[in-house]
């Protein structure tokens, strides 16, 4: 028998130092070369996505009806406020990251761990979400110019559908496969090293802004204010309108917000950090939550809410116009959001689990580099694969409630952070401080703005928990089990492999 191996004591509180962090982040030698624009343009190509072009639809028709709007309103405030955190700490730990390296340095180890997790469902499902809301837009562009996908290919095995009394999930016809190839194509480009460089960014946005402008401008000449009444439809339970709904929808409308925090990865790549992470954080946001509230204005202006439950609803807004030629554009703007964002995503999912495979928190295969392409091309590839699956089975609404679950996780941990470092290192040079300030008790920092951070997620999180629970005691348990199957395998992997691993990898670094 062969000697037992060498293993040093773990750790679960571990943190790594900043000063590390920065290490981690000068050895990349990656060019400092964006401006405060250019930010504020990478943000926006990461949130204009599924959320305005897709999930609207859903949300108004299913939850919110045409106060919809208050919905992003809400949902906007909740990653206003969690932005404030972000920029905080990215101004000052400006280290290629995000929450996962911010837990990190805060709390510890295992925190990073859980944060890691969810980041990694939040990227990989809204890889997926996105994909579907691109098989929608193209199945439908496709029968503008007469070739007609079938469902069998272009819809997932699991469907969801409006019934009185709530939203079920009913055997699907078909398998998305449009969904699962533009997973697959996005993949390759990712693994060969074809990533969106600043320009190209610059270009998508502006064509993506262009066309909801153009829609809102040429839409508000077709509103019919008979459409926005009742604002509010009577709640009729199961979260279907009234307050209720508005909840309900704000959570799905989460979705559409997130992305923003991709400005704080790019900390490292920035001209000026600690002045442009700030600008470009809020400014990104700031600019499509305006963006946003006029689209959905127009849209259920235009046409009555209750016929935008489709996968291609501002298509249903503009056929309504009797604007075919128009109709066409939207439809190749949208593709073209959707495909963006969709690459951002699986980006930043793989550096994600890059950054944990480096940690020692995953298997060294996550962050084993390519030797010609140089991108980490085992993981992109393997979580693809799964987000190629995932999209080809599930729904769309199923998919996004999953991605508000993991970003209200991260958003809350960020607010968290916020405040434990705050406590723990009131030294730190911080170029930009949340606003409003805070209080002590004890030794604890204790923020107004992270407070209502956290408890802004914790509300956009909560209806779907109860939404989910729902179901679940209704017989539809697939989102139920998905979130505890995941959360149990995350703790299973933690206990019995990274935290070991984490151990010997820090071990060896020292
Ligand atoms: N915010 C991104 C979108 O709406 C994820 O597609």
């Amino acid at each position: 028998m062969g000697r037992k191996r060498h293993e040093p004591p773990r750790n679960f509180f571990a943190r790594k130092s900043i000063a590390a962090m920065q290490r981690d982040t000068e050895t990349h030698g990656l060019k400092q070369s964006l401006s405060a624009t250019n930010l504020i343009l990478l943000g926006i190509g990461c949130i204009l996505g599924a959320g305005i072009y897709v999930m609207t639809g859903n949300a108004a028709a299913n939850f919110a009806g045409p106060a919809v709007v208050l919905s992003f309103i809400l949902a906007g405030l909740a990653c206003g406020l969690t932005a404030l955190c972000y920029a905080e700490l990215a101004s000052a730990m400006p280290v290629t990251g995000s929450a996962y390296t911010y837990c990190y340095a805060a709390i510890g180890e295992i925190a990073a761990w859980i944060i890691g997790w969810m980041l990694l469902l939040e990227y990989g499902l809204a890889a997926a979400a996105l994909s579907v809301g691109f098989s929608g837009y193209f199945t439908s562009l496709m029968a503008d110019f007469h070739i007609h996908i079938p469902a069998a290919i272009s819809t997932p095995a699991i469907d969801a559908v409006l019934m009185p009394g709530g939203t079920q999930f009913i055997a699907g016809q078909g398998i998305n496969l449009v969904a699962a190839l533009a997973i697959a194509v996005v993949t390759v480009l990712l693994t060969i090293g074809v990533n969106e460089s600043a320009r190209a960014n610059n270009v998508m946005v502006i064509i993506k802004i262009a066309v909801l402008v153009a829609f809102v401008a040429v839409g508000v000449f077709s509103v019919d204010p008979a459409n926005w009444t009742p604002f509010v439809p009577e709640n009729q339970g199961n979260f279907t309108y009234g307050w209720a709904g508005i909840a309900r929808a704000a959570s799905i409308l989460f979705f559409a917000y997130i992305g923003f925090e991709t400005v704080s990865t790019a900390a490292a790549e920035a001209r000026n950090p600690q002045r442009d992470m700030p600008i470009g954080i809020l400014g990104s946001l700031l600019v499509c939550t305006v963006v946003y509230i006029a689209v959905a204005l127009v849209l259920t202006g235009v046409v009555s809410y209750r016929t935008l439950g489709v996968a291609d609803p501002i298509a249903v807004a503009v056929n309504a116009m009797n604007m075919p030629g128009f109709a066409v554009v939207i439809k190749i703007g949208a593709l073209m959001g959707l495909s963006s964002v969709l690459l951002v995503n699986a980006f930043g999912q793989s550096r994600v689990s890059f950054a944990m495979g480096r940690d020692g928190l995953l298997p060294g295969m996550f962050c084993r580099v390519h030797p010609k392409f140089q991108t980490p091309h085992l993981a992109t590839i393997l979580l693809g694969v799964i987000s190629a699956v995932i999209a080809a089975l599930l729904p769309i609404t199923i998919v996004a409630d999953l991605v508000s679950i993991g970003a209200g996780f991260a958003f809350s941990a960020v607010a968290f952070c916020l405040m434990w470092l705050r406590s723990t290192r009131p030294d730190l040079e911080r170029p930009f401080r949340v606003p409003f300030g805070g209080f002590w008790i004890g030794k604890a920092w204790i923020g107004y703005v992270p407070v209502a951070a956290i408890l802004l997620c914790v509300a956009m999180v909560l209806p779907v928990f109860i939404d989910i629970t729902q179901h679940a005691l209704r017989g539809d348990v697939i989102p139920a089990v998905i979130i505890v199957v995941y959360g149990l395998a995350g703790a299973v992997i933690y206990f019995t492999y990274s935290s070991r691993r984490a151990a010997i990898v820090q071990e060896s670094a020292l």
